[in-house]
C-alpha cells in the first residue's frame, strides 16, 4: 500500500472516530475526544510526508490541502502548509466548530470572547505543537502566530468545509472594527484527496 493510500485509510478511520465522539452533540468534552483523534492522527507523520504537502513558493505564506469532506461538506479535514511568520488575526469560523493539530511546528493560537459585535477580548493563549491542539466551538474566535522558523504542516478539521462556512467575522484589534468575509469557494484549495 503506498502512503496516500494509507493515509486515506487514516483519516477515513479517524473521522468515523471524530462522528462517533459528536454524534450526542458538540460539547467541550466531545471535542476534546476529537481532539485527541486529531494529535493521534498528527503522531503518524510518516502519512504526511512533506513531498506531498509541500511548503508554498512565491509570495504565498501557506498552502491549503483538502484531504477529507463528508458528504454533506461536514467533517472537512485541511492540511496547513505553512511557512514560518504565518499569522491571521482573531476571526470565527462562520458557525463551525474546528480542531487543529500538529504535525511540524508551532503556532499560538489566541482564543477570544466576543464583548461587543465589533471588539473580542483575549481569554486564552495554547502553543499548538506536536502533542498537543486547540478546539473551538462553534462560536469560538481564535487568532493565529506561526513561532520559530520551522515551516508548519498542522491539521485542521472543522464541522463545516470552508465553502460551507459562508460569512466569518474578523476583527481588527487597533481600529476595534469587525470585517466580514465570505468564504465561498475558494480559490487557493488544493484539492489532494
Ligand atoms: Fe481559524
Amino acid at each position: 500500500m503506498n502512503i496516500k493510500t494509507r493515509r486515506e485509510a487514516a483519516i477515513q478511520a479517524s473521522i468515523r472516530n471524530a462522528r462517533d465522539f459528536l454524534s450526542e452533540g458538540t460539547t467541550i468534552d466531545s471535542l476534546n475526544l476529537v481532539k485527541g483523534e486529531l494529535m493521534a492522527l498528527c503522531a503518524q507523520s510518516h502519512l504526511f510526508p512533506r513531498s506531498d504537502f509541500p511548503v508554498p513558493d512565491g509570495d504565498r505564506v501557506e498552502r491549503c490541502f483538502l484531504v477529507h469532506e463528508g458528504d454533506h461538506g461536514d467533517f472537512a479535514l485541511y492540511v496547513n502548509s505553512a511557512l514560518p511568520g504565518q499569522a491571521y488575526r482573531p476571526h470565527n469560523h462562520g458557525g463551525s466548530w474546528a480542531v487543529i493539530a500538529a504535525v511540524e511546528g508551532e503556532e499560538t493560537h489566541g482564543l477570544y470572547q466576543e464583548v461587543t459585535p465589533d471588539t473580542v477580548k483575549l481569554v486564552n493563549q495554547i502553543t499548538v505543537k506536536p502533542g498537543t491542539a486547540v478546539s473551538m466551538l462553534e462560536e469560538g474566535i481564535h487568532s493565529i502566530h506561526a513561532e520559530g522558523d520551522q515551516p508548519l504542516l498542522h491539521l485542521h478539521l472543522y464541522g463545516k468545509s470552508f465553502a460551507r462556512q459562508g460569512e466569518r467575522t474578523e476583527y481588527d484589534l487597533e481600529l476595534g472594527i469587525a470585517e466580514h468575509l465570505v468564504m465561498g469557494e475558494l480559490d487557493y484549495i488544493e484539492d489532494a484527496r
